[in-house]
């Protein structure tokens, strides 16, 4: 183990396999930017787990430097924490192999994101898209990271990191620390505003409101959302998923609980709370948005903040690499 002095730390990543969503904000980024006083955080651009599903080479160019920038804009600040692209460490894809070696084909199988994706990719199941969580439990624990922040829908794989470097520490002696997932209270889940049934998710367009959506595309997309034939606006997941999805991301966006959600909108119709929902977004997104488009038109900033992110990123997931090759019997180079 490291240092045991050492300030808790935080690894989290989002693949830049599209832009970045409201819910990914909600789920994940929002919590990496409230965690940066207290913990030692390493955030990622996880260039190397979209390439599980085929992706156009100069989109993911474009997209994992996009993403850095909103990242910044979100909020990240690359002075306290390390912010860097995957690909530029190399130690992700050597520790990915050895704990393939200690993953069982069974415990990949089971993964509910490799049967969904597997069925939206049908003609292309690759035997990365099936290690995906391999690479994201090498993610984790070349940090030694205490916590993972996610959305609800990473809860699986994280704890399938956990089992892994149970089982590697099992072993070898206490060489990973083992990671929890923290997920928030609200925004953990936030799902499609055209199918409140399903995840709000970037492959579909019409229900996902995106970081970079302009005010009138944010606006059009609330005033679509999928609502119900009653008229009152009250939290029921059963029962009235899609209005109960927009308190959620009203609450999630401006912080107020759902109690006082309920109370501000009563005896309200759904189309002024609609709009009230899609104010409360565009109030959030908008400066980020504005933000990111400045840094845009920096690349050398943006250059100079991957590589130092990656330098430091670096010397720590060295360290850990080179116990795990000692532990598994490796020759010292
Ligand atoms: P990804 O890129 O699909 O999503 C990024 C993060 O956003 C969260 N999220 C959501 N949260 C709430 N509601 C939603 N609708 C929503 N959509 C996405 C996700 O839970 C995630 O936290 N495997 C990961 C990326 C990854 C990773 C890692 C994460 C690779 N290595 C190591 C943590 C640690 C993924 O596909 O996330």
């Amino acid at each position: 183990m490291e240092n045991e002095t050492r300030k808790k730390r935080i690894f989290s990543g989002i693949q830049p396999s599209g832009d970045l969503t409201l819910g990914s904000y909600m789920g994940a980024i929002s919590n990496w930017v409230a965690m940066q006083d207290e913990y030692d955080c390493v955030y990622c651009i996880v260039d190397m787990h979209a390439i599980t599903v085929r992706q156009d080479p100069a989109e993911l160019r474009r997209r994992a430097l996009a993403q850095l920038a909103q990242y910044i804009a979100c909020g990240l600040d690359p002075e306290k924490s390390i912010l860097f692209i995957q690909s530029h460490v190399p130690q992700h894809a050597e520790l990915s192999w050895v704990l393939g070696c200690y993953t069982q084909f069974g415990e990949l199988s089971r993964m509910t994101q490799f049967k969904q994706k597997s069925q939206q990719h049908a003609d292309n199941i690759t035997a990365g898209l099936f290690t995906y969580p391999v690479l994201m439990a090498a993610d984790i624990l070349l940090y030694q990271a205490d916590a993972v922040p996610v959305g609800a829908d990473q809860k699986q794989h994280v704890e399938l990191c956990r089992d892994v470097a149970q089982r590697f520490n099992g072993i070898y002696g206490d060489v990973f620390t083992l990671p929890e997932p923290f997920i928030p209270k609200i925004g953990a889940r936030v799902m499609s505003l055209a199918d409140p049934a399903n995840k709000m998710s970037k492959s579909d367009p019409d229900g996902c409101v995106f970081l970079m959506d302009a005010p009138d595309a944010v606006r059009r997309k609330f005033k679509r959302a999928v609502t119900d034939c009653d008229s009152s606006v009250r939290f029921d997941r059963e029962a009235k998923p899609g209005v109960s999805n927009l308190l959620t991301i009203f609450c999630a966006a401006t912080g107020s609980t759902l109690e006082q959600a309920e109370v501000e909108f009563a005896g309200q119709g759904y189309g002024a709370f609609k709009s009230a929902v899609a104010d409360a977004v565009i109030a959030l997104t908008d400066p980020i948005r504005t933000e990111s488009q400045k840094l845009m038109q920096d690349k050398a900033y943006l250059e100079n903040i991957y590589r130092d992110g990656a330098a430091r990123a670096a010397a720590i997931a060295r360290r850990t690499l080179r116990k795990v090759y000692k532990k598994v019997g490796f020759v010292e180079r």
